[in-house]
């Protein structure tokens, strides 16, 4: 009997959006893996029992996203480093019969920076804006690759504060009002906040007050350049935009599921370039 081709997925919910099934698919294709990764849909209220009969079904594991990344971190047997510093899971596989539940997000935030800024973590002090799920991503990687001072900037300070209680020593938590003053010495600017994504008003952060060799990151990837990555560019600081942050995060799943670590190529990044026509 022929082998059964191995097969993953990303569940979420809306999930037509997600640009998963093109990263996967397109390693999948390349290295000739007889498998699938598929897009499924999953309302909140069904999501245990779409655990439950993951392993009948015949999946291997799969990434989970929005709204289900704290449901899954609560659901699985087992969680990995990263997810318990984060508080989520967006990776699932089984392991000697249990279900484990990982996080890679930080892992593909300082993959890309490594790609397009190597050494950026010996850049100095770190403004993180935002203090949302996705800021919690990159303060974990922040933290694991030694940036020792995290400046975290909230419109809700309670909420900056909640992380810098978190993740304990070498942060601090500020109100927005104090973001010019952070920008002056540090050596890397974050957006984690939907700011900027198409449709939304930029952000009150401006490059103009960084040093010169600040780096400035954007989380957002649609539009590719955002306001802040423009504004960074026409004062003449490295940007990395966001898109090398998803491509990354995919990698160690595609590893766990298939057993071939796959790169980021360029090939990969103008495929997914290609395809960030915002979609309905
Ligand atoms: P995600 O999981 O994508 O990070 P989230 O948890 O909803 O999303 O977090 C969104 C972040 O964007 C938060 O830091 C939020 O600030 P608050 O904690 O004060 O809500 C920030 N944000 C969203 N809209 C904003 C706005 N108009 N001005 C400033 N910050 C905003």
């Amino acid at each position: 009997m022929a082998e059964a081709s191995k097969k993953a997925f990303v569940t979420g919910h809306p999930i037509k959006h997600s640009r998963s099934p093109k990263i996967h698919g397109h390693w999948l294709a390349s290295h000739g893996i007889d498998g699938s990764y598929q897009a499924i849909d999953v309302a909140p209220r069904d999501f245990a029992e779409f655990l439950r009969t993951l392993q009948a079904n015949g999946y291997l594991g799969g990434n989970v996203t929005i709204p289900h990344k704290e449901a899954a971190f609560a659901s699985v047997d087992r969680r990995d480093q990263a997810a318990e510093e984060i508080g989520a899971v967006n990776a699932l596989w089984f392991e000697d019969g249990k279900l484990w539940g990982g996080n890679t997000d930080g892992h593909g935030f300082a993959a890309n920076l490594d790609q397009f800024a190597p050494g950026w973590a010996s850049n100095g002090p770190a403004v993180v804006l935002g203090a949302g799920g996705a800021s919690r991503a990159v303060i974990q990687a922040l933290k694991q690759r030694g940036v020792a001072d995290i400046r975290i900037v909230n419109r809700t300070l309670a909420r900056a504060e909640e992380l810098r209680h978190r993740f304990g020593s070498g942060i601090s938590a500020h109100e927005m009002s104090a973001t010019d003053e952070l920008l002056a010495d540090a050596g890397l600017l974050i957006n984690t906040t939907a700011l900027g994504m198409q449709g939304n008003e930029g952000l009150s952060a401006d490059p103009a007050l960084l040093p010169d060799h600040a780096l400035v990151t954007d989380i957002v990837y649609v539009p590719l350049e955002t306001p802040l990555l423009a504004a960074a560019r026409a004062r003449k600081l490295k940007t990395v935009d966001g898109l090398g942050m998803l491509l990354h995060q995919a990698v160690p799943g595609f590893e766990r599921w298939f057993g071939i670590r796959p790169q980021v190529t360029p090939d990969l990044r103008a495929l997914i370039v290609a395809d960030l026509v915002p979609k309905q």
